[in-house]
């Protein structure tokens, strides 16, 4: 039988002391991860995060280009990933091959890698951007060319926002692609005073109804700030945790219940316990790599 879970928050407590480690979370990690991490926010907020930590773990609860990117930040610390397979399926559909031999055939044009992809990948790229700020990274290009790798649902939402020709890689997020125009005009009917909040991971048709197109804590802070009362959540499940827990007098419906990622949900308290005991899985990035990777990250937080 599992452990009560206050005994493992416990052991959480004094491992992380032990081992002088701050516990990273995405918004769409399990609720009860959520609530141990000493930080939760998106792509953006925790690679910032990670530049500004003081500790000598770091133990990133999300997929592995999230703490591969922690890893890159920050060379001298110990970076864990809990779970080995917690990949993203969106960031395998580019490799640094393909990139370099798109970029041959394309003169004068600028690669922006979401930082949805793996380092090798960055490490070919001018910049680095995240679904919190992608118009601003593509402005703030010389080329008027731009390769955006992989996600060609973010590339068009970007497109609809600047003057720069946008050039989408064939790459989309299972979880978000799968979210239907038709599951949200089915919960606009059933909650008809609710705004819409969506991920621009989701289909150009789905970015259409919405209210607003945003990132996970672009949603939280949009819901916070909003007069609103009820919304409708086009991303992951995992974020209606963080947007009830913040906003505990409003209403939260997921345009689909079955937007849920898979490795986004592989961590548990069970496996941040093992991650602190035996450092596994250490997230290393090789040196050749990681200089580019870095990079492209520090241009993009610069910005
Ligand atoms: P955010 O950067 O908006 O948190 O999104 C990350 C992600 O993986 C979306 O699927
Ligand atoms: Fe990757 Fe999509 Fe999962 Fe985000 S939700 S980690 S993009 S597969």
């Amino acid at each position: 039988m599992s452990e009560p879970m206050t005994k493992l928050t416990e052991k959480i407590e004094s491992l992380k002391k032990a081992r002088d480690a701050v516990i990273l979370a995405h918004n769409y990690q399990r609720g009860e991860v959520q609530d141990i991490a000493d930080y939760v926010g998106d792509s953006l907020g925790l690679a910032r995060t990670a530049t500004e930590l003081e500790c000598e773990w770091i133990v990133f609860c999300g997929v592995d280009f999230m703490a591969e990117s922690a890893a890159v930040l920050n060379p001298d610390k110990v970076v864990v990933l809990p779970e080995r397979d917690a990949e993203c399926p969106m960031a395998m559909m580019a490799t640094a091959e393909q990139v370099r031999a798109a970029k041959q055939k394309l003169e004068d044009c600028a690669v922006v890698a979401y930082v949805n992809t793996l380092a090798e990948v960055k490490a070919e790229a001018d910049i680095c951007c995240t679904s919190a700020n992608s118009i601003q990274v593509v402005n703030s290009l010389d080329h008027d060319e731009v390769l955006f790798v992989p996600d060609r649902n973010l590339a068009l939402w970007t497109q609809r926002h600047t003057k720069k020709h946008i050039i989408p890689w064939n790459g989309y997020c299972p979880t978000h692609h799968q979210i239907m125009l038709a599951d949200v005009l089915f919960a606009k009917q059933e909650h008809p005073d609710a705004l819409v909040m969506v991920h621009p991971e989701c289909r150009p048709e789905v970015c259409d109804v919405a209210d607003v197109v945003t990132s996970t804590s672009g949603m939280i802070r949009y819901a916070e700030q909003s007069e609103a009362r009820e919304f409708i959540v086009g991303t992951e499940v995992g974020l209606l945790h963080g947007l009830k827990k913040r906003c505990p007098q409003k209403r939260f419906y997921p345009a689909s219940e079955y937007a849920v990622c898979p490795n986004m949900k592989m961590t548990t308290l069970e496996s941040i316990i093992r991650a602190l005991e035996s450092g596994e899985h250490r997230i290393k990035v090789e040196k050749s790599v990681q200089k580019g990777a870095r990079r492209a990250l520090e241009r993009m937080l610069e910005l």
